[in-house]
Formats: structure tokens, sequence, C-alpha cells
């Protein structure tokens, strides 16, 4: 039977964020407004660049789906020089001696993992060398990666290098958006892309070559398509040798990595070859700061303007978690450029995220006009995905967004969390490219000493049921006996696929029903997903959102150990007798009837920074419901009993009673546990309880508990409760 996981409180970034805001002499001289508006200045110049050069570039960044500044579309002439000029730098990549070789070894194996320092032109350069060597004579090259921007940017490189139109001998696919078509011969596509194609090609026929990019992220589709991919090749070549069928072809595979620890991939492919490509690289200095930093985004601001009034010339790259805080550093550079003293040169900021035409995208990299610098604004798609040329200087906020990442519910990049040691090397390596470099963690020594050693594959981190419901819904039936890279424990498996029958996402034959189709694509944990979907029965979905959006952060409360009376007093204000659920929503009502006042917050003992990242979460839940058709807005007004009663179809497993000695005890695994001392029905007895996790310190605390009537039990989970308290 199913039993809740332990989880163990994680004091989240607390290592890399101190207290004390930094002032910095820049805001003395700050205005209020500015009358530079960077984007467009940055526009003219780089318009004013490409004047220099050549007219007829211009008229090719026009292409595809960005904005037309000229209504003409590339003429092929214009394109073929471009390619000609591109070939000189196609050679001068430390990549380019090994041409031969990759060629020689991807011909002769069925299997090659390549492993080269970031920028030695993997991505663009060995789809070229293939194509060129005739293996997409009998199918396309395709390549995956994680991310769009990189797919798409990529995509538009490697079609300017071959000479061709985008979309037609190189083209790409995210989900969307499908520049690809029947011609082309080199198709770079998301992980999640390829998954779906699964459906419709189990065999991915129309594939020769299948190069899977950036293997060392370990995203759980990358981890998915290891398997897949590995199943495919084999049955291709047992149709081909044992049953001599001559339309079909053999699969090659080329996994692609950044970070040196390949022997496991190597070992997952049958031993297949690792390549090293060396690439040149220069020293970096690392400094870290003195202190810990409580804001880095204002600490990123005042270390830009000081690499650029103190130190030689090259680019800046900063390290973000996301497109709001890049957008907001974008302007902070713009308000404080207008203060910098007539002799120093301009500061451009450049932003790099998903949602940018191509003429802007391809911005950063073209060189900075002659006496100014620019400044990167990227998330960790900088980090190994996409190598942005004249970087000698990187600011590394020791942050980042990572996909499934949230012990809490679960939810997609949305918190943000400290990266690992060997994503803090691969950045500070970003500086040292071309030249000697400089790498600023806005972290202290310490703090670095802290973070965890690699990045620990995404299959190991998330939800096992977000994983086997990702796999279900990829058409593999029995999960039990994929060939994961990372097995997950077999009683882990079962013990996953039980509650996952419990909460109707599988039906008796184990087969993904409808409920659970729809739960799959939730960017939510199971059971999460379980109560939106019974919310919109319910017509609650607002308080639904609201009270996951709550539950998404350790805590909206503090409580300083010197005030913690004065803060217990406050909290009572919003104190609900049924529970912590409903706590937590009095207590967002109230915040936003104040419009989130940092007074106010902070003589009520709210924690500001948690609140807003709740209303960032519901934000983005709203959002998804929306796109899913599900109305987000829909509320039961007070009648409070309707929402508690669909988190109890989401988490009917974590239910306990109260027993004749005033204790309670788990409805499954009858585990004694203890209400935790913070939550409001502390020390009070109820019949029944739902709660939201299970923490064990001394005890078997229970944390976000809510009063229920045993009643609604087995209303709530009719398979769960059904045959045993029927
Ligand atoms: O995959 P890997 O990190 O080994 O390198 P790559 O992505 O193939 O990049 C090879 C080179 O192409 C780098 O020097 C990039 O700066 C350059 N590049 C570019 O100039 N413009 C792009 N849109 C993409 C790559
Ligand atoms: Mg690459």
């Amino acid at each position: 039977s199913t039993t809740p996981s332990l989880t163990a409180t994680t004091p989240m970034t607390s290592a890399l964020k101190g207290t004390q805001k930094t002032s910095t002499s820049q805001s003395q001289g700050k205005k209020p407004s500015s009358e530079f508006d960077s984007s467009d200045k940055t526009l003219q110049n780089g318009l004013g660049q490409l004047a220099k050069k050549q007219k007829r570039k211009l008229q090719h960044q026009t292409d595809g789906k960005s904005k037309k500044l000229f209504n003409k579309e590339p003429a092929t002439a214009d394109i073929i020089a471009r390619a000609k000029d591109l070939r000189k730098h196609r050679q001068s990549l430390p990549i380019h001696t090994a041409r031969e070789i990759i060629i020689q070894e991807v011909k002769n194996n069925a299997c090659v993992v390549i492993v080269g320092e970031t920028g030695s032109g993997k991505t663009t350069q060995i789809p070229q060398y293939l194509l060129e060597a005739g293996l997409a004579a009998h199918g396309t090259i395709a390549i995956t990666q994680p991310r769009r921007v990189a797919a798409i940017n990529l995509a538009r490189r490697v079609a300017d290098e071959v000479g061709t139109p985008l979309g037609q001998k190189v083209g790409y696919s995210i989900r969307f958006d499908d520049t690809s078509s029947k011609d082309s011969m080199i198709k770079y596509m998301t992980d999640g892309i390829m998954l779906r194609e699964l459906l419709s090609d189990p065999l991915l026929l129309r594939y020769s070559v299948i190069i899977l990019d950036e293997a060392h992220e370990r995203t759980l589709r990358t981890d998915i398509l290891f398997g897949m991919v590995k199943s495919i090749q084999k049955q291709r070549s047992d149709m081909i040798e044992k049953d001599g069928r001559k339309d079909i072809r053999p699969l090659k595979i080329v996994v692609m990595s950044a970070t040196l620890d390949a022997e496991k991939f190597s070992e997952y492919f049958y031993n297949a070859k690792i390549m090293y490509i060396s690439g040149r690289m220069y020293p970096v200095t690392i400094l870290n700061t003195v202190e810990p930093q409580s804001d880095y985004v204002d600490a990123a601001l005042v270390t830009s303007f000081q690499i650029h009034q103190d130190e030689q010339p090259g680019d800046i790259l900063v390290f973000l978690t996301g497109q709001e805080e890049i957008e907001s550093l974008e302007k902070l550079i713009e308000e404080y450029a207008v203060d910098l003293p007539a002799q120093v040169g301009k500061l451009i900021p450049c932003p790099i995220f998903a949602a940018q035409d191509s003429a802007t995208q391809q911005k950063i990299f073209e060189p900075a006009p002659l006496g100014t610098r620019k400044v990167i604004l990227a998330t960790n798609i900088a980090e190994t995905s996409i190598t942005i040329p004249n970087i000698r200087y990187v600011i590394d906020t020791g942050c980042h967004k990572s996909r499934g990442y949230n012990a809490k519910i679960g939810i997609e990049s949305l918190l943000v969390e400290p990266i690992s040691k060997s994503s803090a090397r691969q950045r500070s390596g970003r500086a040292g490219r071309e030249a000697p470099g400089l790498c600023f963690r806005l972290y202290t020594e310490d703090s670095f000493d802290l973070l965890d050693e690699d990045t620990v594959p995404e299959i190991k981190r998330c939800n096992l049921e977000s994983a086997i419901l990702s796999l279900k819904a990829t058409g593999v039936d029995d999960v039990t006996r994929f060939d994961f890279m990372d097995r997950p424990s077999k009683s882990g498996m079962l013990r996953s696929l039980e509650h996952l029958y419990a909460l109707e996402a599988l039906d008796d034959e184990g087969k993904l029903t409808e409920i659970g189709k729809k739960m799959a694509a939730f960017p939510v944990d199971p059971p999460y997903a379980k109560v939106l979907l019974q919310s919109e029965k319910m017509e609650c979905t607002k308080e639904a959102i609201e009270i996951i959006s709550l539950l998404s952060v350790d805590t909206i409360f503090s409580s300083p150990s010197s005030k913690r009376e004065e803060a217990n007093e406050a909290r009572q204000k919003f104190t609900s007798i049924d529970g912590d659920h409903l706590t937590l929503l009095n207590t967002l009502r109230a915040y936003e009837s104040m419009k989130g006042d940092r007074d106010w917050c902070r003589e009520n003992f709210i924690n500001s920074r948690h609140m807003r990242h709740v209303l960032d979460v519901r934000a983005q839940l709203i959002q998804f419901c929306e796109r899913i058709g599900i109305n987000p807005k829909k509320s039961c007004g007070h009648e409070y009993d309707i929402v508690i009663k669909c988190f109890l179809a989401g988490f009917f497993a974590n239910t306990a009673l109260l027993q004749p000695d005033a204790t309670y005890k788990s409805i499954v695994g009858g585990l004694t546990v203890s209400i935790h001392p913070s939550s409001s029905l502390f020390g009070k007895k109820r019949e029944a309880i739902v709660y939201n996790e299970l923490v064990f310190t001394t005890k078997h605390y229970i944390r976000g508990v809510s009063a229920v009537e045993s009643a609604w039990l087995s209303h709530a989970a009719p398979k769960y409760f059904g045959q045993r308290h029927a």
C-alpha cells in the first residue's frame, strides 16, 4: 500500500542569501526616468554596424517569423555569399581538426559519444560533417535540444552556414512552431517534440542519425529518449538482420556532452567509444563576494558597472534565472547608464530569452560598436547550449530555475535553486574562450563549498509518479521493464503505480486513463494535478489554485526566534479553525487587500519574498488552466468544505484518524503522526485530518493539515477506500 514519502526540510538558497542589502554608489546618482531608450539605440547601432559591412546581410536577418524591415525575401546569392563568409569561421573551430575521424567513427559504429568543451563546435558542426559525408542520404539527421531557444538559434545559424534558407536543408521543430520540411536533412528539435513524434512514428524511420545533444543535463525527457532510441536502434537492426527487411535502415546514435563524465553514457550504449574534442581555454580568475548578497540582481547591476568602468574591453555575460529578472536588470542598466561619465563608452544590455524575434536574438552575436560594451543577460541557456563570442567577464548569480525541481509541489520551472559546482565551473569557463577572463561569483566561497557537486539527474529528483506518467504518455506501457540509465527501485515503482491507480490516472490494466492523460500534461506532481482536475468538477478552481500556490513555498510566515510570541499572535488573525489550507487562504486574501504592502507584511510576520513566489506560481497555474480549458476563476465563494474535499481527492493517501488516546494514526501504514507545532490544528482534536507532507525529524510530523469528516473519505477516493473501508 502507499506510504507518503518522507521529505527532509531543505532550507533553500539560504546559503546564498544573506539579509543585508548592498547599497550601491550608483543608486545615489539614479534618475527617475531615462531619455535613453536602449532597445532603439542598440538596434540603430546594430544596423549601423551591419550597413558598414554588407547591406545584403541585413536582408537576410529579416527571415522567418521575425518582423520584416523590408518586404523582400533574401536572395539566394546573398545567402550563399554569407555561407562563404562563415566558412572561415567553421574552419577555425577546434572541432574542425577532428572532422575526418568523427565521420569515420560514426560510419563505423552504431553509437558514438562525443565530449567537447562548450563552444568547440559540436552542435553546429557535427550535423554538417555527417551531412557532407552522405549520412543523410536515407533519412534526416536529428539533433535534440533541451531548450527551445537553443533549437531555434542553432538551426538558424546552421542554415546560414550551409547556405540555404531556414526550413529547407536545415530546419527546426519545437512545439507550435515547425520550420522543417520534407527536404530538411538537418533538423534541430526539442526532446519533447521527438517524444511526440514517437507516437506517430514508433521506429523514427524518418531519421538516419539521432544526435542526443546536451546529454550532461540529464533532463527527464532526454533520459526517456535515451531508452527509447536505444530500443529503436535494436528493433531496426533486428528487422534488417533477422527479417531481411531491405526497406529499413540502421539508426546511428551520437551522444554529445559538455562535461567529462561520459563513461555512464558509454556504458549505457554498449560501451560506445568516447571521443574527446579538446577546446582552447584560457585561465579564468574567480572572484567571490566577501558577504552573501541578498539581492543578486542588484549585485549584478553594481558588478556590471564596476567591470565596465575598471576593466579592459570585452563583453559581460550575466547568468540570471528567468525572463522577468532579465528584463528588470535590463531596465536598471539602461537607467544607470545615463549617469556614466562622458568619457566612458556605452554599456548596452542584450537580453536573450525565448520570446524574441530572430533579428533581436541574432544581435547578441554581433560585435558591440567600437568603444561600447555589451552585457548579455541570459539564463543558463548560455551555460552550455549557446556560445556567445567575445565574453571576457562572467557574472554568476549562483542560481537557476530547474525544471521539475521543487520538492514541494513539483511545479516546473518556478522556484529559484542554487546551481551545482559543475554548473558554476561551466559558467566561469565562458569567460575564458578567447582570452584570459574574470568570473565574478555573487556568493561567498563558503557558499560555493556547500553546493552539490553535480546536478542530480531529473529522474532522480522529480516525483517518480510524474516520470511514470510521462513514460506512459509516450507509449511505454510496461515501465518496470524500461531501460533506465538510472533505474528507480522496483518497489518504489510498484508503489507509484499503485498510487497512480488510486488517483484514477491508470486503469485496471495499467493503461493511462483520460484523467491520467490530463495529469501527465499538468506542470505539477500528480496529487496536485488531481486536485486541480477535481476542482473543475466541483467548481472551486480559483481556491484550489490559490492553496496549491501557497503550499509551493516552505512557509509564508516568518517567525524570528526573538519574536516568536508576537509572530504567533499576529498569525491568530488569519487562523481558521478548519486548518492550514484555509488559514493560508485567509492570509493571502488579507495580503491582497493590503496590496502586498511591505510594512504590513513586516508587522504581520509575513515573508513577502515567499508571498511574491506564491503569486508567481498562481499566475503560472492560472495560465496553464486557461490553456487547457479549465476556468481558473470558478470560485466556491465561502463554501470552503468543497475545496477541502478537492484536496482529499489528491491527498487521500495522506489522511489520519483520531485515536481514543488523542493521537492520530495514518490510515495508510498505521503510522502515529503528530501535527507540527506550526500548524493551526496543533493540539486540536478532530475526527479525521488530511495533510500535505510528512516530515521526519524527531517524530513523524505532518504539515499542511486540515480537518475533514471521515464520511468524505470514500467519496474522495472510491478506488482506494471503496475496498478497504466500504
Ligand atoms: O556545441 P558546442 O558548444 O561545442 O559549440 P557550437 O554551439 O557548435 O558553437 C560553435 C561556434 O559557433 C561558437 O563559437 C559560437 O559562438 C558560434 N555560433 C555563432 O556565432 N552564432 C550562433 N547563432 C551559434 C553559434
Ligand atoms: Mg552545443
